[in-house]
């Protein structure tokens, strides 16, 4: 396991860390982002989805709680289970996520289904500082996890 922190000024520097990150995304990472309303999560998936290039834009404003971002290359999952709870949650269609080679996941609200899902994840929690500060605290737990925490933490620091 390892931790950082790290921090944002605005929604455009969000947006930019997010561009960062995905260029060390192959598929295969889960991401796990907390915090409160407003705190940017979905700002950081949508700077995943832009710098992919996939198709679509992820939403906050939207009842389905699991949608798919595709190109030829990567396929982006983008989880949001906002209000809801265990046992709430059924046939999200995890199997053929867990089972597709490109896939990002990227989980809002994650805790009704972070059982099913590999213990190999980032966790990013998302604060709310004065203005349009946000600190981001990093929590990874496996290989791959640690790998991109180390990654996101020096690309910050540069
Ligand atoms: N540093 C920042 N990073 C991300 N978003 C910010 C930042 N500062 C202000 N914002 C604003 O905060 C809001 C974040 O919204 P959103 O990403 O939907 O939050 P969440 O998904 O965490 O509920 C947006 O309106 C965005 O413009
Ligand atoms: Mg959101």
């Amino acid at each position: 396991m390892k931790n950082g922190m790290i921090t944002s000024s605005s929604r455009e520097q969000t947006l930019a860390l997010a561009a960062q990150f995905a260029h060390r995304l192959k598929g295969g990472e889960i991401v796990f982002l907390r915090g409160p309303i407003g705190a940017g999560k979905t700002v950081f998936v949508k700077g995943i989805a832009q710098s992919l290039g996939v198709k679509g834009s992820p939403t906050s404003a939207s009842f389905s709680l699991l949608k798919a971002y595709r190109n030829k290359q990567y396929c982006l999952f983008h989880i949001d289970l906002f209000r809801l709870e265990e046992g709430e949650v059924f046939n999200l269609g995890f199997e053929e996520m867990l089972e597709d080679e490109k896939a990002i996941i990227l989980a809002e609200w994650p805790d009704p289904v972070a059982r099913m899902l590999p213990q190999d994840r980032l966790e990013m929690n998302f604060v709310l500082k004065e203005g349009n500060e946000r600190e981001i605290y990093l929590s990874s737990y496996g290989r791959v996890s640690d790998a991109l925490l180390e990654y996101l933490c020096k690309t910050v620091k540069k």
